[in-house]
Order: structure tokens, then C-alpha cells, then sequence
């Protein structure tokens, strides 16, 4: 490149990334309980975006909670500060033109309200993992819920700890009875007026 053209002093302006990437930028933030699905739909809805050339990122709470959120515990007021901490570093995602899939129980209004607020009601998109608890217990993929019943796991979620369903999101997404790629892929189609130019 000919640094006649480089104008140093100055970050490359948003638009330029969007037009470069060709990509609209947005969060899509999935909340539910543990073990409703999330991460597997993230992930399978990640590999729809990259296979139709769309870039973008995922933040997964289990992921986080190992670095940028490991001195967090699943207090309230911690969790707090974990769907704070993810919703600033969507935002510096989004700000550079990343779609941004968000997977996080993040179980109160609240805090769903506040990852709003830092990110922008234009662009974030609450999508409700609606998969009843009996289903996750059922599933209990990690072996967690069996330990909360038994006490051994403290402020689990929807056992000693309470989860508020979304009262409107954007979309709300039943996990029973299709795979997870058919989830992702309706969820992919819904979102897809918001990422596509
Ligand atoms: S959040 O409530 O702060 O948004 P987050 O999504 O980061 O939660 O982490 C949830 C994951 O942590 C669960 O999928 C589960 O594997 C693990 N976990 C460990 N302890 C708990 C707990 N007390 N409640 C819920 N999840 C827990």
C-alpha cells in the first residue's frame, strides 16, 4: 500500500468495515436457562452466517467465565456485571462491524435491559430460548441440575434462582422436536434482514 493513501491519526470509520465486509451489523443476543440450547444454536448459527460469507463473533458465557468474567461468581449482582462486561465487548464487536451472537442465561429483565442500553435498541435482538425447565433437567447435558437439586451447586439457575422469561422479544424459539440446525436455521432467516445489505 502506498502510504500516500494511509492517513495515520485516524480509526477506520464503520461504514468503511460494513461496506468492506458487506455486512450489516447487529447482536443477537440468546437468552434461557442452562442447557436450553443456546451455545449449540450459536454455534450451528455462526456456520449458516460464515457459510453465506457473513462475519462474525460469538460470546459464550461458558467461554467468558473462563477469562474476561473468571473473578465472577452466579451471585445477582455478579451475574450483573457478567451480562455488563459481555454486553460492552458486543458492542466494541459491533462498532467494528461484526454481527454479534451473544449466548448468556442472563436471567433477569434487568440485565437484559442494561445489555440494551450499552449496545443500542436499534441493534440488539433478544431471542428467547424458550426450553422448558423440565426438558433442560431431563437433558441435564453437564450434570449440573442434578447437583443443584442435591445442593451441591449454589444459585442455580431456576432451581434456587429465579429466571425471568422475556415479556417481548424479538423472537422466541421452541427447541423441542426440530434439531438444532433447523433452530439455528429459522433463527437464521429471521435475523437475516438485519445482517443482510
Ligand atoms: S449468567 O447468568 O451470568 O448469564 P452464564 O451464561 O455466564 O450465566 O453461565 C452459565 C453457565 O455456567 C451454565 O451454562 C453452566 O454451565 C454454568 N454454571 C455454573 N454454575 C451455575 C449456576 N449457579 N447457575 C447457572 N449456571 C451455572
Amino acid at each position: 500500500m502506498n502510504p500516500a493513501y494511509i492517513f495515520p491519526n485516524q480509526y477506520i470509520d464503520k461504514a468503511q468495515k460494513l461496506a468492506k465486509l458487506n455486512q450489516k451489523n447487529t447482536v443477537v443476543w440468546l437468552t434461557g436457562l442452562s442447557g436450553s440450547g443456546k451455545s449449540t444454536i450459536a454455534k450451528s448459527l455462526e456456520q449458516q452466517l460464515f457459510a453465506d460469507n457473513f462475519l462474525s463473533a460469538v460470546l459464550d458465557g461458558d467461554n467468558l467465565r473462563t477469562g474476561l468474567c473468571n473473578n465472577l461468581s452466579f451471585s445477582e449482582t455478579d451475574r450483573a456485571e457478567n451480562v455488563r462486561r459481555t454486553a460492552e465487548a458486543a458492542k466494541i464487536l459491533l462498532e467494528n462491524g461484526f454481527i454479534v451472537v451473544v449466548a448468556l442465561i442472563s436471567p433477569l429483565a434487568h440485565m437484559r435491559q442494561q445489555a440494551k442500553d450499552i449496545i443500542g435498541a436499534e441493534n440488539f435482538l433478544e431471542i428467547f430460548i424458550d426450553t422448558p425447565l423440565n426438558v433442560c433437567i431431563e437433558r441435564d447435558v453437564k450434570g449440573l441440575y442434578k447437583k443443584a437439586q442435591n445442593n451441591q451447586i449454589a444459585n442455580f439457575t431456576a432451581i434456587s434462582q429465579h429466571y425471568e422469561a422475556p415479556t417481548a422479544p424479538f423472537l422466541t424459539i421452541h427447541t423441542q422436536n426440530q434439531t438444532p440446525q433447523e433452530t439455528a436455521y429459522f433463527l437464521y432467516q429471521k435475523i437475516l434482514p438485519f445482517v443482510k445489505i
